[in-house]
């Protein structure tokens, strides 16, 4: 009976998730050369939404308070940390050229 009540509680949350997964995949510019995030790549390997989106899927993108609420780490920051934190683990890419691609330089960045 516990078993089927937790079945029923947990079913939602998966369906729900998957209503707005985000984007497959996206690039960041930047000074190094763009990164290419594999979104939905790192989704099937993580499993857990959780664990990038620490404060819940449904508080957007990252730079919805980093860089935006006074007091928090930037965005660059936290993505980096984050980032790298887990490839150290699971050994995924640490070194710049893993994820920044110097032939993709994006002449925008340097407009700020
Ligand atoms: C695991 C992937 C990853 C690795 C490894 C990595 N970066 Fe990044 N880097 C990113 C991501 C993601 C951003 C976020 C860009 C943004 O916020 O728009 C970023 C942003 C930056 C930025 C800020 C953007 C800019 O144009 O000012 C700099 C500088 C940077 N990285 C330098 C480096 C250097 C130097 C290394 C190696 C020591 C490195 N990164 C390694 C993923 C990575
Ligand atoms: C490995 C880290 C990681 C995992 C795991 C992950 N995401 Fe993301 N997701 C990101 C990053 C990084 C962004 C871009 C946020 C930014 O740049 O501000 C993003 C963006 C999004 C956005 C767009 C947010 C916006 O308003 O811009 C949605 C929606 C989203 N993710 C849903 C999900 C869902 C649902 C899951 C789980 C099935 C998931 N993500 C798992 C890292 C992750
Ligand atoms: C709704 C606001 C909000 C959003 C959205 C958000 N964060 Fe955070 N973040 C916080 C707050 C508040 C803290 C400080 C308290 C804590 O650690 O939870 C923090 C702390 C962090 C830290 C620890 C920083 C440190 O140096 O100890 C990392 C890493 C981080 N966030 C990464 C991310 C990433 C990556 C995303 C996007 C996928 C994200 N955050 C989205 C509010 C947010
Ligand atoms: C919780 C763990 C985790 C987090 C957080 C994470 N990754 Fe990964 N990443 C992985 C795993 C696992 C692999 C695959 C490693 C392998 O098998 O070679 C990977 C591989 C990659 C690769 C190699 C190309 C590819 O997609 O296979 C890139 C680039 C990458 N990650 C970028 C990022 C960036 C940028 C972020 C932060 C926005 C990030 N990752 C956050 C686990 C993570």
């Amino acid at each position: 009976m516990f078993r089927l009540l937790l079945f029923l509680l947990l079913l939602p949350a998966p369906l729900m998730a998957l209503e707005d997964s985000g984007y497959a995949a996206f690039d960041y510019a930047s000074r190094w050369g763009t990164v290419t995030f594999t979104h939905l790549e790192h989704q099937k390997r993580v499993g857990n939404c959780m664990v990038c989106h620490h404060q819940g899927v449904e508080m957007g993108g990252c730079g919805n308070c980093h860089g935006v609420i006074q007091g928090l780490p930037q965005r660059k920051d936290v993505l980096h940390k984050k980032c790298i934190t887990c490839h150290w683990k699971v050994r995924g890419p640490t070194e710049c050229a893993g994820c920044h691609d110097p032939e993709r330089l994006d002449e925008r960045v340097y407009d700020d």
